[in-house]
C-alpha cells in the first residue's frame, strides 16, 4: 500500500489540527454535516457540497478543483473529506488527481464510512447509472472517529450502516452474525460502548482484509458480496446503498442456497429485515442485467459473484452472464408469487 493509514479511534473533531494543520488544509463536507455540526468547522478552510449521491459526480470534482485553486491549496496541503461515503469517496478521488496528488485523510460522520466507506482507498465518483466507473485506489493519511457525529444521524442511514455490518458478518464473522441476531438497532444507538465495539470490529475486518490485499485481487472481493446486484439498483431506483446491497445480499444468499448448499437463507434474510432493511424489491430483472454487465467485476461472459458456503465464509465464484441473468429472473419471481 502506498500509505500506511493512521486510525484514531475514539477520537474527538477537536483534535484534528494534530493531522492536519488548519492554516493548510481543507475541509470537504456537504450541507447537512456542516449544519449539524457548524461550530466544528469554525477557524477551517471548508468547501461545502450539495448532499446526495447524485453529487458524486465529475462536474462536482471539477467545482472542489476550482475552489482549491482559489483557495490556493497546494502540493504540501492536506484535504480532509467530512462526511459520508459521497464526500469521503469523492474527496479522496480530488486528493489523488490534485496536483498529481496530495495528503488526505477522512472524519467520517456516518455508521456506514465509519464501518466500510471511509476505509480502503477506492475513491471516486459515478458516471450516470454506473457506481464508482471512475476513480483511483490511494489510501487516505489518517482517519478520525469522532463517535459523538453520530448522535445527529437519521434513522436511514443507521440502517444503511447495519447492512454492511451484516455484510461483515455474513461473509468473514458468524460469531458476530450471532451477536447481531441477539440485538437490535436500537439496543446499539443507545449503548455508546457496544456501539463503539461494533464499529470497530467491523472496521477491521474491513482492516485486515484490505491491508492483505489492497488491490483487489483476492480476497478483498468477498467485501462485494450484495453489491452486484446492489450496484446495478442503486442509482435506477433511487434506494439507499443499504437498501440496494440489501436486496443485493439476499440475492446473492439466494443464489448461495442453490449452488452451495447455503443453509442459512432465512436466518440472513431474517437479520436484514430485524434491522429494518428490505430484502425483496420488484426491480426490472431485464434493467438490471443490463447495467450489472458493465459492473467493473464483469468481463463480459462471466463475472465474480461473492457467494456463502456458510455463514461468516464468502467464497469468490465466477458465474456465467447468462446463468445471471437467469437468475435474476427467477430471483424475481420469488416478489411476485412468494
Ligand atoms: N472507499 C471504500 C473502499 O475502499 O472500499
Amino acid at each position: 500500500m502506498d500509505t500506511k493509514t493512521q486510525y484514531i479511534w475514539q477520537g474527538a473533531f477537536a483534535q484534528l489540527e494534530k493531522w492536519a494543520n488548519p492554516a493548510d488544509s481543507f475541509l470537504v463536507t456537504d450541507e447537512n454535516v456542516f449544519a449539524a455540526h457548524k461550530s466544528k468547522f469554525k477557524g477551517w478552510n471548508t468547501i461545502v457540497l450539495k448532499a446526495g449521491e447524485a453529487y458524486k459526480v465529475q462536474q462536482t470534482v471539477d467545482v472542489v478543483i476550482d475552489r482549491l485553486l482559489a483557495m490556493g491549496a497546494h502540493r504540501q496541503s492536506t484535504l480532509v473529506g467530512v462526511g459520508g461515503g459521497v464526500i469521503t469517496d469523492l474527496t479522496g478521488y480530488v486528493a489523488g488527481i490534485y496536483q498529481r496528488g496530495i495528503r488526505f485523510g477522512f472524519v467520517p460522520t456516518t455508521l456506514l464510512s465509519m464501518v466500510d466507506a471511509a476505509i480502503g482507498g477506492k475513491n471516486g465518483v459515478d458516471v450516470g447509472e454506473y457506481k464508482n466507473m471512475v476513480g483511483l485506489i490511494r489510501q487516505p493519511h489518517f482517519l478520525l472517529y469522532d463517535f459523538n457525529l453520530l448522535k445527529t444521524l437519521p434513522l436511514a442511514e443507521w440502517r444503511n450502516g447495519f447492512a454492511e455490518i451484516i455484510k461483515h458478518a455474513a461473509i468473514k464473522d458468524a460469531k458476530m452474525f450471532r451477536d447481531l441476531q441477539t440485538h437490535t438497532l436500537n439496543h446499539y444507538r443507545k449503548n455508546p460502548i457496544d456501539l463503539a465495539s461494533l464499529v470497530k470490529r467491523n472496521a477491521q475486518i474491513k482492516i485486515k482484509v484490505i491491508t492483505q490485499d489492497p488491490l483487489e485481487q483476492g480476497e478483498r472481493k468477498l467485501l462485494n458480496f450484495g453489491h452486484t446486484l446492489g450496484h446495478a439498483i442503486e442509482n435506477k431506483y433511487a434506494l439507499s446503498h443499504g437498501e440496494a446491497i440489501s436486496i443485493g445480499m439476499s440475492f446473492a444468499a439466494w443464489v448461495s442456497a442453490y449452488i452451495k448448499g447455503y443453509k442459512d437463507l432465512t436466518a440472513l434474510m431474517g437479520l436484514l429485515q430485524r434491522y429494518g432493511l428490505p430484502t425483496l424489491s420488484d426491480f426490472d430483472a431485464r434493467q438490471a442485467f443490463k447495467v450489472l454487465v458493465k459492473d467493473k467485476k464483469s468481463n463480459g461472459v462471466d463475472i465474480h459473484f461473492v457467494l456463502l458456503a456458510k455463514t461468516g465464509q464468502g467464497v469468490v465464484q465466477p458465474l456465467l452472464l447468462v446463468q445471471v441473468e437467469q437468475l435474476l429472473k427467477d430471483f424475481q419471481k420469488l416478489v411476485h408469487h412468494g
